[in-house]
């Protein structure tokens, strides 16, 4: 979920919805918004995106202090009474709330017995009663019984809460789910990430967990720690983000926006690390920790979804190049099943955002076994670039996009740039190929340029296939996660149903569902596999299976098999998962917006999964 809190000059309901606009990649069931107008607080909320709550809002909200809130929902169907704000029974209370309350019904039992009634089926209305009746029995100002009501909580928060009271105040408070305050002239934002209100200020402070804010107009900002309530001194980070980086610069989605900055992005990536001229991978947290690299009896990598993906990747360029063993486990999994990690070991966790709930929880696991954890995240500041040891930033600037695109690549950019640097520490790669690598490295950029060109080709195939209820995506070796990749992109955004596999275990299941009807993507680079792929194309084509192959330039025997071929430049076949992603990631966009789907906010999906 999203949050925005505004108190200040302002009238707050613009700057609300302008900023659950660019909060909506956190999900988008419903949304909702309370403004404070010095007598009442009023609350207009709604099942839908946020245009539809500015179309039920009507503007008619007057006040400069409110909270509003975009909901992916946990606890109850998206309909307008789920959705936030909630009053608490007295009305004099309002909150909203990104998270989960595990007790919430041994909460709610205990609230029902002392007379609360409750209108929704969420745990956020269980929260904001209980900071109610803390307040009433213990006859405590908001700030004390919100603290006094989360001791009691198990779970996972951020929130902000109003009382009207106060009316120059607003509380706010994290566990688990990231919360940043802007500040500015006479004002603060109060926003689940930074995009909310870059406009207005650079000047923020992210809380930490288990930290409260105390947000008054005209006064000094405080924050507490909520279990033993010391202060804490504010740390104020200058951002270096701006407007034009959460816009979408003519693009018609998001989503395209961020296929066609890869070059660049990648670019920015190598800056400073990749030095092909002097033979050189500099890389600050890697030089740092070196010893730890080069001494690990293994490498864990745990991440989620498209991260997960690009781990995989990780996992076959680090066993090749540097040879030591790597292991990749999807976060859920990993931090639930006790898994064999110590000392001797180095998590690596991967991830676009920095919040997902189940890659922290996998970091904070591997720390108490005592492994080395190592992030490779793309939000500068994050908890997860805060959780770990050291890491490497990714740089791919805002994604926004819930489909993630230039984040993977970048991902598995980092990830080389770290298997050859290890490799060469360790000497498992010859001079020559080392230097060969590190020369190739160079070259992505213009090789990325190169395979965007196939836009129109890739909008051809899109059309015949368009409709399409399923497709197979098969690719070996280091396309194997490509493969896996470009299905999990398309059945996202255009909600085909779409599988990934091993080409060459194709044969022991999915072969079955190969007739005229089914589409297979092929990736097939002339490379190491490439009599194999081309038996695996054969089997398919023996089926009158529909082939769309992407081809390394200049192919003529897949070419001669499939029904559709994409060229994409040639490149060394473990770096070429960055070059042949770039192709699948249009044909999934390009299906999607034929199928006219919500490309940027595909349904029940949301961009940062901060629960469990
Ligand atoms: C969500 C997003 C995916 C993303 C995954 C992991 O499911 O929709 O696009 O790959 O979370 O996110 P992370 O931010 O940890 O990379």
């Amino acid at each position: 979920c999203g949050i925005v809190g505004y108190i200040g000059h302002r009238q707050a309901y613009p700057v609300i919805i302008k900023g659950l606009t660019r909060l909506e990649y956190r999900g988008y069931d419903s949304a909702g918004l309370a403004i404070f107008d010095g007598e009442k607080i009023n609350l207009c909320k709604t099942k839908g995106k946020v245009s539809d709550l500015e179309k039920k809002c009507d503007n008619t909200l007057k006040g400069t202090i409110g909270i509003g809130h975009t909901r992916w929902a946990t606890h109850g169907v998206p309909n307008d009474v789920n959705s936030h704000p909630h009053y608490s029974n007295s009305g004099e209370l309002v909150i909203i709330h990104n998270g989960i309350i595990e007790n919430y019904d041994s909460l709610k039992q205990e609230l029902i017995s002392r007379g609360y009634t409750f209108h929704s089926d969420t745990d956020t209305e269980v929260l904001v009663n209980l900071i109610e009746e803390i307040q009433k029995t213990q006859e405590l100002k908001l700030g004390k019984a919100v603290q006094v009501a989360l001791n009691q909580v198990v779970g996972a928060y951020a929130i902000a809460v109003m009382d009207i009271k106060k009316p120059n105040e607003i509380i706010a408070a994290r566990l688990g789910s990231p919360l940043a305050i802007g500040i500015g002239e006479n004002e603060y934002f109060i926003t689940s990430d930074a995009s909310p209100f870059i406009e207005y200020t650079n000047n923020a402070i992210y809380l930490e967990d288990e930290e409260m804010a105390i947000i008054r107009l005209h006064k000094p900002l405080k924050i507490r720690k909520i279990k033993d309530d010391s202060l804490v001194t504010p740390d104020i980070q200058q951002l270096q983000l701006n407007l034009e980086q959460i816009e979408k610069g003519g693009y018609d989605h998001f989503m395209l926006k961020e296929i066609h900055e890869q070059p660049d992005v990648i670019t920015d990536t190598f800056r400073g690390r990749l030095l092909p001229e002097q033979g050189i991978i500099r890389m600050a947290g890697i030089e740092d920790n070196l010893e730890k690299f080069l001494k690990a009896d293994k490498i864990t990598i745990a991440a989620c979804g498209t991260s997960w993906h690009a781990a995989l990747v990780a996992e076959y360029i680090i066993e090749e190049f540097a040879r030591i063993p790597v292991e990749v486990e999807y976060a859920s999994e990993f931090r639930y099943r006790n898994p064999i990690i110590s000392e001797n070991d180095i998590l690596i966790a991967i991830s676009q955002s920095g919040e997902t709930a189940d890659t922290l929880a996998a970091i904070k696991l591997a720390k108490e076994r005592g492994a080395f954890v190592f992030g490779v995240c793309n939000v500068v500041g994050s908890s997860i670039a805060r959780e770990t040891h050291a890491g490497a930033y990714t740089h791919a600037g805002p994604e926004i996009g819930v489909a993630s695109t230039k984040a993977f690549t970048t991902q598995i950019t980092v990830l080389t740039l770290i298997a050859l640097r290890l490799a060469k520490a360790k000497g498992t790669l010859s001079n020559s190929d080392y230097q060969m690598y590190l020369n190739e490295m160079g070259t992505i950029p213009a090789k990325v340029e190169e395979a965007l060109k196939q836009n129109e080709e890739v909008l051809k195939i899109a059309q015949v296939y368009k409709d399409a209820p399923n497709c197979l995506y098969l690719g070996r070796g280091y396309n194997y996660p490509v493969a896996l990749e470009g299905a999990l992109k398309l059945k996202e955004i255009s909600y085909i149903h779409a599988e990934g596999y091993p080409a060459a275990e194709m044969k022991h299941g999915p072969i079955a569902l190969i007739d005229e009807h089914m589409p297979v993507v092929v990736v097939a680079q002339n490379q190491n596999h490439y009599d194999k792929i081309v038996s695996n194309v054969q089997e398919i084509k023996a089926r009158n299976g529909k082939i769309i192959a992407v081809v390394t330039k200049g192919d003529t025997q897949v070419r001669d098999l499939a029904d559709h071929v994409i060229e994409v430049p040639s490149i060394s076949e473990a770096l070429s998962p960055i070059i042949t992603t770039i192709p699948l990631q249009l044909l999934s966009y390009h299906i999607a917006v034929l199928r006219n789907c919500n490309v940027d906010q595909p349904r029940n999906l949301a961009k940062s999964v901060t629960v469990e």
